[in-house]
């Protein structure tokens, strides 16, 4: 077989966890965690040593984010207003860990709809915001559950993971160094999520997502040709993680909020929309492209608002739900999977010819743009 070098999308996967969290439940759940916190606090409160915490409520969320509700791998410890965090029993080291078993189900699935064997595939890129462990690798782990030989790592860059890895993975494929890689990115985000930080509390959901990048000359009829890949990066402070394993040199701190996700949402809002309008707009020119001809856009699934404005800038006029689709209402933001659900659940309707964009931006600041066109 003679390879082209030219990297496409062969498929996607996508899994879904089964139990959801509406606006009204998650705030009900908040809710009650205030009115408790307050009660069992009011000696503080009266004496002015502390604030009071404040309610949250459905209507801000819908109208600040365009979140309706998302997905979750367990939702009562989430609600419950003593837990607010995800709770499940703790694997042995002979099981499969649940971000590889997620991202396992989202990898078959990728490799199903493309006609893919596993003993097909070189490499497997575990790309997500958060890693369970240190090591070894997810990536090699779901490697091995799925029986594929060849290589496998693990590569964060938080909300821009997935196209961080598409890049990597087309790479391979342009160097020769692979022939098929795909690029897994379980995104169990209740894990970072502060449930008790009413500015934050409603942004995240969980989920997990496959792309499988390949070779043209072995990808099956129905695939993406990838135009290009760009990637952009910018030191912030704006969201921040704390979380590492080097909390242990000061664990009078360790378990503070700051080890979860914490943003300046306005600021990211305002900065990161014409950083990455103008990286898009850049990215087509030198594609010789007119932006306004993208048939679809499928971006990061953090803010509808965000959204909007971006689409605005590269398409010219207001998007409809046809140019730029939105998965936030029913999935939330789920960090760097969420270009690739928008992409996976709103692309078979476009005809071949069509070109569209897959576009992430998040943490760090980073950025990342996938022009592609379908095949057939
Ligand atoms: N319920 C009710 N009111 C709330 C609230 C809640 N859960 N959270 C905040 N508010 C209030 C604030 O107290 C504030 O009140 P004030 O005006 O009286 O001070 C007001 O709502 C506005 O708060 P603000 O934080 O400025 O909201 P916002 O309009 O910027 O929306 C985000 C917040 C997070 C939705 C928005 O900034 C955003 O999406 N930013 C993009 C960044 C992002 O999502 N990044 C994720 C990683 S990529």
């Amino acid at each position: 077989m003679q390879l082209t070098h030219r990297p496409v999308i062969s498929s996607t996967g996508l899994f879904t966890p089964e139990e959801s969290i509406t606006n009204e439940e998650l705030v009900e759940s908040f809710n009650t965690f205030v009115d408790l916190h307050n009660e069992r606090n009011a000696d503080a409160i009266a004496a002015g040593e502390i604030e009071p915490l404040q309610h949250s409520s459905v209507e801000f969320i819908e109208k600040a984010s365009g979140i309706k509700a998302r997905h979750v791998m367990a939702k009562a410890p989430v609600l419950d207003p003593d837990i607010m965090a995800p709770r499940w029993d703790e694997r042995s080291n002979d099981e499969l860990s649940i971000m590889a078993e997620i991202g396992v189900k989202a990898a078959r699935q990728a490799l199903d709809r493309a006609g893919r064997k596993p003993e097909d595939v070189d490499a497997v890129l575990c790309a997500a915001s958060n890693m369970q462990r240190a090591y070894p690798a997810m990536a090699i782990e779901i490697q091995q559950a799925l029986g594929i030989e060849g290589f496998g790592f693990d590569m964060n860059v938080a909300c821009s993971s997935a196209t961080f890895g598409i890049q990597t993975a087309a790479d391979y494929v342009r160097s020769g160094n692979a022939k098929s890689v795909l690029v897994v990115s379980p995104e169990i985000t209740s894990g970072h999520l502060n449930w008790r930080d009413r500015d934050s509390h409603f942004i995240f959901g969980d989920v997990a997502t496959a792309v499988l990048v390949e070779d043209a000359a072995i990808a099956p009829e129905q695939h993406w040709d990838i135009l290009s890949t760009k990637l952009k990066t910018v030191f912030s402070n704006n969201i921040r993680n704390n979380f590492g394993f080097l909390n242990r040199a000061h664990p009078e701190s360790a378990g503070e909020p700051d080890k979860l996700f914490v943003q300046e949402g306005r600021k990211v809002f305002k900065e990161v929309v014409p950083m990455v309008a103008q990286m898009i707009i850049d990215e087509a020119e030198k594609l010789q492209m007119d932006p306004a001809t993208l048939r679809r856009l499928w971006l990061h699934q953090a803010n509808a608002g965000m959204n909007r404005l971006i689409a605005q800038r590269v398409l010219g006029h207001e998007a409809n739900d046809d140019e730029s689709p939105t998965v936030l209402d029913t999935y939330g933001n789920t960090s760097s999977a969420g270009s690739i659900i928008a992409f996976h659940l709103n692309s078979d309707d476009l005809a071949a010819g069509d070109t569209g964009l897959i576009c992430s931006f998040g943490a760090g600041y980073s950025a990342g743009t996938v022009f592609v066109r379908k095949a057939a």
